[in-house]
């Protein structure tokens, strides 16, 4: 891959909606070539913290952002096998889709509106490098809580670019102050380690 066909870079600087759009229309095809050469850590990290926390591994897990599926990969090594997955972009979705009975389902949508799912019905959900500047809005953190069952959990990553936005963590703290999650897991660590950059990955419960 020469310099001018890399991407990475390139998505800390999206503007959201119609521009993220394009943009993972043009990387699908070099995405996971690419964010593995870095050592994309998150996905494996996610499902570990989504199994220690969410025991029972029969429930059906939403892998919002699931993109080309990597996510999903981690998630079912990690022991989840019924898996959901939804991302509003259809050329991602494409090379999900060729990972046979790796999804039970893969719908296209747009995580803003409105969300690919009833209230209260998914045992857990991931967002495994969805929420950042120019993704998905700290306001669909409490909307995925929705969907969720009483007790189910929700993994998601916060990049450090998206640490640097204080909207998320707002989001995070509303939703204990209100009683309406728990914080099951936090930890820093590895997110891309060829570029330094580093996340955190949050499990909230659903109280
Ligand atoms: C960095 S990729 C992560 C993909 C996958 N979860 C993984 O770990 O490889 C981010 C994904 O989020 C999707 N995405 C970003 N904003 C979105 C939104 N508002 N609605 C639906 N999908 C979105 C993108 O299309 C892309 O596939």
């Amino acid at each position: 891959m020469t310099e001018a066909q890399k991407f990475l870079k390139k998505a800390y600087t999206l503007k959201g909606g119609a521009h993220t759009k394009s943009f993972y229309k043009d990387w699908a095809a070099s995405y996971e070539q690419e964010i593995k050469d870095n050592g994309y850590a998150t996905p494996y990290r996610c499902a570990a913290a989504l199994a220690a926390c969410q025991t029972d591994k029969s429930v059906a897990v939403l892998d919002l952002g699931c993109g080309t599926g990597l996510s999903g990969e981690a998630l079912k090594a990690a022991g989840f096998a019924t898996l959901d997955g939804t991302d509003f972009s259809q050329e991602m979705l494409t090379y999900a889709q060729g990972k046979q009975g790796l999804y039970r389902s893969l719908k296209l949508g747009n995580l803003d509106n409105p969300l690919p799912a009833e209230p209260g019905v998914y045992g857990a959900a991931a967002a495994v490098g969805v929420f950042s500047p120019g993704h998905a809005t700290a306001e669909m953190i409490g909307k995925v809580m929705d969907l969720l069952t009483a007790g189910g959990c929700f993994v998601f990553s916060l990049n450090d670019n998206a640490l640097k936005d204080p909207s998320y963590e707002t989001e995070i703290a509303g939703l204990q102050s209100q009683g309406l999650a728990e914080e099951a897991f936090r930890e820093y660590g590895d997110h891309l380690p060829k570029i330094g950059m580093k996340c955190i990955v949050c499990v909230l419960r659903r109280v």
